[in-house]
Parts: C-alpha cells; structure tokens; sequence
C-alpha cells in the first residue's frame, strides 16, 4: 500500500442499527457499503465505529493504521489487516476515487440523502418480475394477508359529513385544447361553489375510487390488490373562499361523493406558510393538499423504491385535477414543495405512516 495515498470513509454507508443483535451478543449493525443496499456487511466491534469516524476528512494509510492500532487495542499487523478488511469491502475508499468524485457534488449540494436513496433503490426485486407473473404475485400477496389485515383504502377522519352535489359534466373541449391552456397561474382572485369543487373531486378521483372498488369488491382475492394506482393517496380540500360552502379544511371521501369538515376557518396564513411562503396560494379560492399514506402502499410492496413510484402516482393523480380545473377554465398552481411538519400539524396526520406529497391550488384569474 502506498502511503502518499489518502483514504476516506465512503460516502454509502449507511448504519442500520437494531436493538437485537443478528448471531451474538455483540453490538451489531448492519453496514451497506455500496449501490445495492442488500449488500450489507455485518461489523459488530463497536471500535470500528471510531475508526470510520476518524477516517471521515481523509487520511493516509499510515496514519489510519495507527488509528486501528489504538482503537482496537491490537499490534501493527493486525491493524493493517483490520485496514486491508476496510478496504477491500468497500468501507474506507480512496479519497481520490472516481467513484468519489462523481458523488462529491451530490455531497457538496446537500444531496447525500437523496444519493444513497437514488442509489440504493435503482435495482430490486419487484414481485410482479419474478417466474409466472400471476402465481408469484398471488402466492406472496396471500402470505402477507395470511401476515396481517391491509391497512384501510381511506383516512378515517371524523367529523360533520356533507354530501357534495352529483358533479356537473365536463365541457366537450378535445384534450389537445385543454394541454394547450393549461399553465402555472401566481395570482388568484375570486371564490368556488360547491358544485365545482364536486366536478373536480370527481374527475380527479374517479379512477383511484374505480381501483378501490376493484379491490374491495373482492378482498380476499389477492391479485384485485394489483390495481393499486392513485389508491394509496388522501385528499384534504382547504377551502380559503368558498361560495356555498363554508371556508375551512376538509376530507374527501370518494366512495360516498361527500367531505368530511374537519375545522371550520379562514386558513390563508397558515396555507401560505405550508406552501413556503408563496403568496399566492393563499389568494386561491381552494387548495388540494394531497396527502399519502405511505402503509397502504407497504403493506403490499416491500421494497423502498416504490416510494418514487408514489411520487410518480400522486402527480399523476394531482395532474388529473390540474387538466379538470383547466377544462373547466379554472386557473391553477402546482407544488409538491410544503413544510411537510407544518401540513402534518395542519391535517392532525400520523407521520411517518403518511405525508404531504402534493399541493394543487385553484381559484379564477
Ligand atoms: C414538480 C414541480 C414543482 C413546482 N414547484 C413550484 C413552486 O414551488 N413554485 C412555483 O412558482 N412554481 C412551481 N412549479 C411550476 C413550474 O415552475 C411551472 O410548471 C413551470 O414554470 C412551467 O410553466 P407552466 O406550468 O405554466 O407550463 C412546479 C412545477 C413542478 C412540475
């Protein structure tokens, strides 16, 4: 080994800790040192922590030996093979690397957590792709329905119901003229009816409720549970200035076409903070904060990077309600950028079993 070289920790490690320890009586934790998170090395001398912790701003091998040599309490040799043992699993990487160095921005914009994320979740086992689709599917869903009952399909909220009236139509304007229309609105005056606020709900829902109703018109039917889009996410209207309904935050239930009124109120402050301060959406006449619930989706998926596919899901379904305020000559803004404590405070949610995933606001020009 050369001793000019430095060495560094690398930056995928991630520490998974457990308060049971896998085969010993040992502090253990499981280390994933690289891409694929099912990689995990096992290291279970607490010490080994220090040496990684030392290693963290670069040091040659020399030095990092020493530091071995300390913290184990172990002769030269056995510190430079406890190194080599670092090295070699991809623990301590060279502080030159190319793979470093195509990470350091990532690092240096603050994007570490979204690195590992990304980068963990790249290649896993789906169910859907393992041996005959069908059976594989149906045999491992049936496991975890044997495991545990599936989390419900809705927020149960309480609270005064309110049934909205049958949605309006659509207007027969071809899709091509709406996508034309459609756009970003920063300024908002005016109020919403009742009735509009039905004909958005029910055309943003309609395919999530279809999918509902699909798997619970046979639950015990495991593969129904595959028609799961839209479904994992709940909608809060907050009315800022309604018409015929009073101003305040709502749950809509789309089995029964009717919300829930959860508090009574003028909200635009709190909206505006939730939105990171962008003022505008507090001058909407109501905004949708779309909220998921990250369990409904884990029960059935076991695997982490179906979370980006819940962020595909949620704007597609946010982007249903976007095209129908469009058609229906609504102006519109969009952001999934909110104070996600704020809106869990807000909607009084559960974190982490579900989070603020989208905000759609819609009032008039
Ligand atoms: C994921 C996403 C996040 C956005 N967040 C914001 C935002 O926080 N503030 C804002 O003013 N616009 C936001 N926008 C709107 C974009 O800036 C806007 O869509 C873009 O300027 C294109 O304009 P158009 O929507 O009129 O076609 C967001 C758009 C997307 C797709």
């Amino acid at each position: 080994m050369s001793n000019k070289l430095c060495y560094r920790i690398n930056p995928f490690l991630r520490f998974h800790w457990s308060s049971r320890p896998y085969d010993s009586d040992e502090l253990s934790s499981v280390v994933y040192t690289a891409a694929d998170a099912e990689d995990g090395q096992k290291v279970t001398r607490v010490e080994l922590f220090h040496v990684l912790h030392a290693v963290a701003g670069g040091l040659p091998y020399d030095e990092l030996k020493d530091v071995i040599r300390t913290e184990l309490s172990v002769n030269g040799k056995i510190a430079a093979n406890v190194l080599d043992m670092l090295l070699e699993r991809g623990f301590i990487i060279p502080a030159e690397s190319e793979f470093f160095d195509r990470t350091r921005e990532w690092y240096e914009k603050e994007w570490h957590h979204a690195l590992f994320y990304h980068t963990a979740t790249r290649n896993v086992d789906h169910i859907e792709e393992v041996g005959d689709q069908g059976d594989a599917v149906s045999a491992t869903i049936t496991k975890f329905q044997n495991e545990s009952d599936p989390p419900p399909l809705t927020a149960e909220v309480s609270g005064p119901k309110l049934t909205l009236p049958d949605p309006g139509q659509l207007p027969d304007t071809p899709l091509i003229d709406v996508l034309k229309s459609r756009g970003t609105s920063r300024s908002f005056s005016g109020s919403i009816s009742s009735a509009t606020i039905s004909t958005l709900l029910h055309y943003t829902s309609k395919n999530a409720q279809d999918h509902r109703e699909h798997i619970q018109s046979s639950s015990s039917d495991p593969l129904r549970r595959v028609v799961s889009s839209y479904v994992a996410h709940d909608i809060y209207p907050v009315i800022l200035n309604g018409d015929d309904l009073q101003n305040g935050i709502y749950h809509y239930e789309a089995e029964e076409h009717r919300l829930t009124i959860l508090e009574k109120g003028n909200f635009e402050d709190e909206i505006i903070d939730i939105a990171i301060g962008q003022q505008w959406v507090g001058e909407a006449a109501v905004v949708f904060l779309f909220v998921t619930n990250f369990e409904r989706y884990q029960w059935q998926y076991r695997h982490s990077d179906e979370l980006r596919n819940l962020f595909v899901d949620v704007s597609a379904l946010a982007h249903r309600l976007i095209l129908t305020a469009t058609a229906l000559d609504k102006c519109n803004f969009l952001t999934p950028a909110m104070r996600d404590d704020h809106v869990e405070e807000f909607l009084n949610l559960t974190p982490p079993k579900e989070g603020a995933t989208y905000l759609v606001a819609v009032g008039e020009e």
